[in-house]
């Protein structure tokens, strides 16, 4: 594992855009994984100034991201669809049809996973994947305790990180939410990982995750595993390693 830490939340921002970038240009086919939530605004927001500025060619780059929300409307702003669109494939000008991402409403989200995987691979797999973790050390919507082969499906979600999603998205009590996400295997199977995280709410998770056994209990251990995996923090979410590195 190769760990990088920025020296704050800017510069975390920039490395993580020019990871996407440098993905881009070493491929321009690339198949290229997302992770929504506060630590990947900033990266996104800097792709696309890049992008505005210094246009290059996107046209055969593929995006998607590790997860959605069930049982919401695909244009709420909630959504991983939506936000992923806002943030970073409109911005870019990615074709509708290299936007690949599950239905937010469906009778068959056992069938949706599988045709999410399905269109993945034909693209020939996931190249990269910009992996956020959680402060349970969740990957994708993968909770505590979900098994490694793990693959994509609808995971229960958990109640804090539900309640954080009603109070972000104002979505109605009356709806069941769920999280149709990547499986663990899945994630595992892509080319390369680069687990995501800044700001010291982070910390102890991360040093769980990177310096404890790996273990279901925390999913973002699995990365220990992966033959080609980065670790990039700022310095806040790196504070509790540093020294033992
Ligand atoms: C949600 C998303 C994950 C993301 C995580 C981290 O759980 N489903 O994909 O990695 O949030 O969010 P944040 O970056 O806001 O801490």
């Amino acid at each position: 594992m190769k760990i990088t830490i920025t020296k704050n939340e800017n510069d975390f921002d920039i490395t993580a855009a020019w990871r996407i970038i440098a993905q881009m240009f070493e491929k321009p086919n690339s198949v290229i994984g997302l992770s929504t939530g506060q630590t990947t605004i900033g990266m996104h927001s800097v792709v696309s100034k890049i992008h505005a500025q210094y246009p290059f060619d996107v046209s055969k780059i593929t995006l998607f991201n590790v997860d959605e929300l069930t049982n919401l409307p695909r244009e709420y702003f909630g959504s991983c669809y939506t936000m992923i669109k806002t943030q970073l494939a409109a911005p870019l000008g990615i074709l509708e049809e290299n936007f690949i991402m599950p239905p937010t409403m469906s009778d068959d989200f056992e069938k949706e996973a599988k045709l999410f995987e399905q269109r993945l691979a034909e693209r020939g797999g996931a190249d990269l994947q910009m992996l956020g973790i959680g402060m349970n050390g969740h990957i994708g919507i993968n909770q505590p305790g979900t098994p490694f082969e793990s693959e994509t499906w609808v995971s229960p979600m958990d109640p804090d990180f539900e309640a954080r999603v009603r109070r972000e998205t104002r979505v109605p009590d009356d709806v069941v939410l769920g999280g149709l996400t990547r499986g663990i295997k899945n994630i595992m199977h892509t080319r390369k990982l680069i687990l995501i995280a800044k700001g010291k709410r982070k910390a102890e998770i991360i040093k769980q995750a990177i310096l404890g056994p790996v273990t279901t209990d925390i999913p973002a251990s699995v990365v220990q595993l992966h033959p080609n995996c980065e670790i990039l923090l700022d310095a806040e979410a790196a504070s509790l390693i540093v020294d033992k590195i």
